[in-house]
């Protein structure tokens, strides 16, 4: 089966290899939980191998994701130079207007139209919590949700959907996308440690247990032999 590897260290041997293809990817984790990083590492990997792929910005700027980028040690001029997209989707849509109401038809129109003008195999959503906050129903939610992962599987993409998690979240996402993967971040016996666990993952035999990881010079670094119970 093809897929598209993380570039996570560690995770791609938990997973046979990483995504499969034409999948659609949750990362769920609370703020500070390094969904973020995770997500420009995932199209960081896809340039190493000559994949092109696209970071859709849903809340912060442009300029604020050069920053992010650059603050992870990450080379930001693959995205001048079109190696790979940035793109802020509130300065396209409302020339930078923040907290107008999104929905996932808008995403798809807006996606439709992007990826004809290039061959674009990784996607990145940073994130839906916006978006799912647009929903009155759970019902609703995943039936429009459910639609635009059609969507995306047609367009052969491997995507990543990032989503904020707190406590008190439904986790309706969670149903219908193919994997999900909880990032923490916790407080163990006095000290604060950020964890991954693969919760759930179609069409592969994946690693079941909760695993810390560090950030490091070249991102996340998984300690896929200790297992955080
Ligand atoms: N250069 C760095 N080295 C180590 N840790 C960093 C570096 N830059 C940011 N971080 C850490 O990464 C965290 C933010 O990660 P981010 O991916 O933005 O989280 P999220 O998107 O889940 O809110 C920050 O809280 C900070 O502690
Ligand atoms: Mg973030």
């Amino acid at each position: 089966m093809k897929r598209k590897n993380t570039g996570i260290t560690g995770l791609d041997e938990m997973c046979e290899g990483g995504f499969p293809n034409k999948t659609v990817n949750l990362l769920r984790g609370p703020t500070g939980s390094a969904k973020t990083l995770f997500g420009l590492q995932y199209i960081q990997e896809g340039m190493n191998k000559g994949e092109k792929g696209l970071f859709l910005s849903v809340e912060e700027s442009r300029e604020n994701m050069k920053r992010a980028v650059e603050s992870f040690s990450f080379d930001w001029r693959p995205y001048d130079r079109g190696d790979a997209y940035m793109v802020d989707y509130g300065e396209i849509r409302w020339g930078g207007e923040k907290d107008l109401e999104i929905c996932f038809k808008d995403l798809q129109e807006f996606l439709d139209q992007f990826l004809k003008n290039d061959k674009i195999c990784r996607l990145v959503i940073d994130s839906i919590s916006a978006v799912s906050l647009y929903y009155s129903s759970p019902e609703k939610l995943r039936r429009n949700l459910f639609e635009f992962c059609r969507f995306l599987k047609q367009k052969n993409l491997v995507t990543l959907l990032i989503t904020e998690s707190e406590k008190d979240t439904v986790g309706v996402e969670g149903f219908v996308t193919d994997s999900v993967i909880d990032l923490g971040y916790e407080n163990f016996n006095g000290e604060f440690r950020r964890t991954l666990k693969i919760t759930k993952m179609r069409f592969t035999n994946h690693d079941p247990y909760k695993h810390p990881f560090l950030i490091m010079e070249d991102g996340i670094d998984l300690s896929v032999d200790e297992i955080i119970r």
